[in-house]
């Protein structure tokens, strides 16, 4: 039976999507979860999307099984556009997933399965992070490096978390827009955190979900790039969601990097056989579109336009919260500075609710906003609700 069960509450991030959805008043505003929205509050399919769906459509001739490693084309123009000649062909072998956590959720048992023990984590992270270490099996070692009120990246202390790790411990790393901070390490931390990983023989694994989203796409995997080429074995997981605006298709993909073409097969064989036994094989559709796109230099061209548009979208509502200046507690001038789709901002959880109840403001729990949430108008609403809340 099931009596030894007890119930579990919902997701508190996923949650939001529902009451956000159940509340009638019509000035709400969705900060929650991370989805693009356009000025009007539409996530649209990309045009890109559309175009590759209408050729599969009149062009797939079978729906037969592909493999546990799904459709490797996708895989290999993908890792071809991320990686580029950073990581030589022969040192990297992947396969397609469900969505990024598939993607982490396979480099975490392939890890376990390697032995290791404890992935170091600066924090706070992807609130999604821990259980998915957890269940399998491998312990997260959060390291406390943001300040939140000063939205600061104490790099420093992460390295010297790391220092002190014991050789073939992993280490979680945000390929850019980090998530919730928005805040990256730069050209310089990325050499400062390759360095360590090398010197102290960790094992990095990278979550690489909003490539495109931060200075610009090939911008965004430069850190990616000097890792994963310095170091002798890595792991890269890739989500094409937010990219691609693929979200419910769930489309994702795993590299393992490892020093010879042998010991990558090695590895590789093992993420096939727990792909295997995890969901056999992934589900075909959103990978193949954009295989697609990827294929077609004209749909590479289309797409890769929408995608400098959100870039430019998101970079334009920063620029507009960061001139709101400072409202009590809340320093919104740094947001400029950020990347990406989030900011987190030093409000409680008794503000927070307040923000919800009295304006109808929807954010995640950890005072995380999405900045793609917003309009040009509705900052002002949200700032007005910030005043109202440092008088209240
Ligand atoms: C988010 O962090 O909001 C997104 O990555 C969606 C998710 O799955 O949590």
């Amino acid at each position: 039976s099931f009596d030894t069960l007890a119930l579990q509450p919902a997701d508190p991030l996923l949650k939001i999507i529902g009451a956000f959805r159940r509340d009638t008043r019509t000035d709400k505003i969705d900060l929650g979860v991370g989805v693009f929205r356009d000025e009007d509050g539409n996530t649209p399919v990309m045009r890109a999307v559309k175009l590759a769906e209408e050729k599969l459509l009149r062009e797939q001739q079978s729906k037969s099984y592909l493999g546990p490693e799904g459709d490797i084309g996708f895989v290999e123009r993908l890792a071809d556009k991320v990686l580029g000649n950073a990581v030589p062909v022969e040192r990297r072998h992947g396969l397609q997933t469900p969505g990024g956590t598939g993607a982490l959720r396979l480099a975490a048992e392939l890890l376990a399965k390697a032995g290791v023990r404890r992935i170091w984590v600066a924090a706070p992270s992807w609130a999604n992070h821990a259980p998915v270490f957890l269940a399998a099996g491998i312990e997260p070692r959060f390291v406390e490096c943001f300040n939140i009120a000063a939205q600061h990246l104490d790099l420093a202390h992460f390295l010297e978390a790391l220092d002190g790790a014991t050789p073939g411990d992993a280490v979680l790393l945000h390929g850019c827009c980090h998530n919730p901070m928005g805040i990256d390490p730069g050209p310089l931390g990325w050499q400062a955190i390759t360095e360590v990983v090398v010197r102290r023989g960790l094992l990095p694994l990278v979550d690489l979900a909003y490539q495109g989203l931060g200075e610009g796409f090939c911008e965004d995997s430069l850190g990616t790039r000097i890792l994963l080429a310095a170091a002798p074995f890595g792991l890269l997981a890739y989500s094409c969601d937010k990219n691609f605006g693929l979200y419910r298709e769930r489309v994702g993909a795993l590299w393992v990097t490892a020093p010879d073409a042998e010991q990558g097969a090695i590895a590789h064989s093992n993420l096939l056989s727990l792909a295997r036994a995890n969901w056999s094989m992934p589900p075909d559709h959103g990978a193949a579109v954009v295989r697609v796109i990827l294929e077609d230099a004209e749909l590479t061209r289309i797409w890769r336009e929408e995608l400098d548009m959100v870039r430019e979208r998101l970079a334009g509502l920063r620029r507009a919260l960061a001139s709101e200046g400072r409202i009590g507690k809340v320093d919104l001038t740094q947001i400029a500075r950020g990347k990406g789709m989030f900011a987190t901002l030093p409000l409680s959880r008794t503000q927070i609710d307040w923000l919800r109840d009295e304006h109808a403001i929807y954010l995640a729990g950890s005072g995380r906003i999405n900045i793609a949430g917003f309009t040009l108008s509705t900052i002002a609403r949200f700032c007005d609700a910030l005043r109202a809340l440092d008088r209240a």
